[in-house]
């Protein structure tokens, strides 16, 4: 099954390592917030993180409370950077493929995975694997790319603008073909999946998941009138997409 690992390429890492550390990004604006008030209680629970990169989130967790935080990842520099910034005594991190999960013995009562599931090839494949790895009482909270944005195959710009630079509108083009994109982003062959909404909930749904609550990045519209150029773009289509599943009983 294809695998890539981009964030061990050294100007993919070096770009996400700067856009994460500045004041305002993507990650702790918007999909941080949402996650968080997505999650389940975590004191004294055990958590997987699946794709935790650079650790920010296992650190958040364990300061939740969690009993324990493993975090996985494929990429060697994003592991690499989380071991030397973002530890506790409690939180391990293992390098592994989310296409390898089954290699973990063990069980958990919450799994998240923030923005990594677009590398999935194999969505339904991956869903399955994390439901063998929950407890049957167990949650999994996840967030990915919208399907909106994964939409975007390069070949226009993102946004319809005005003459001064204004987004009008949402490009979305080709949001009916499924599959791999391939599109120039900081190095010449990005590659993430774009999958409907309706494929997504069938996948997750398929995998052996109840899906409890879905939500959409948003964002306060002072934040968005303030930092228009950053995030002016969430009023038109949402960059993220998050869900809240428990396991379907058998
Ligand atoms: C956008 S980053 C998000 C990192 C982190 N979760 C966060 O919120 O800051 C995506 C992460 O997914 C990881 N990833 C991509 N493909 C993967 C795979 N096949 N298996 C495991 N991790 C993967 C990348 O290495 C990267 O660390």
């Amino acid at each position: 099954m294809a695998k890539q690992n981009i964030y061990d390429n050294d100007a993919f890492f070096a770009e996400f390592k700067n856009n994460r550390g500045k004041e305002l990004n993507f990650n702790d604006v918007i999909e941080a917030p949402i996650i968080t008030a997505m999650l389940p209680e975590l004191t004294g629970r055990k958590v997987l993180d699946i794709g935790c990169g650079m650790g920010q989130h296992a650190v958040q967790y364990a300061k939740l409370g969690a009993a324990s935080v493993l975090g996985t990842d494929i990429s060697e520099k994003m592991l690499a950077y989380a071991a030397e910034h973002n530890t506790a005594e409690n939180i391990t991190y293992r390098k592994l493929a989310f296409e390898e999960l089954e290699e973990i013995a063990d069980r958990f009562d919450v799994i998240t995975s923030s923005l990594a599931f677009d590398y999935a090839q194999d969505f339904e494949g991956l869903m399955k694997k994390i439901n063998a790895l929950l407890a049957d009482d167990g949650v999994l909270v996840f967030s990915m790319s919208h399907p909106m944005a994964t939409a975007w195959d390069g070949v226009y710009d993102r946004f319809t603008r005005t003459e001064t630079g204004e987004r009008l509108y949402a490009n979305i083009r080709n949001y009916g073909v499924e599959g791999v994109r391939h599109v120039r982003w900081v190095v010449d062959d990005y590659e993430v999946y774009h999958r409907r909404i309706s494929t997504l909930i069938n996948e997750i749904t398929a995998g052996g998941f109840n899906i409890e609550e879905c939500r959409e990045s948003e964002l306060p519209t002072e934040i968005i009138r303030e930092h228009s150029d950053l995030f002016g773009g969430v009023i038109h289509r949402p960059d993220f997409i998050f869900f809240r599943c428990s396991k379907k009983r058998r």
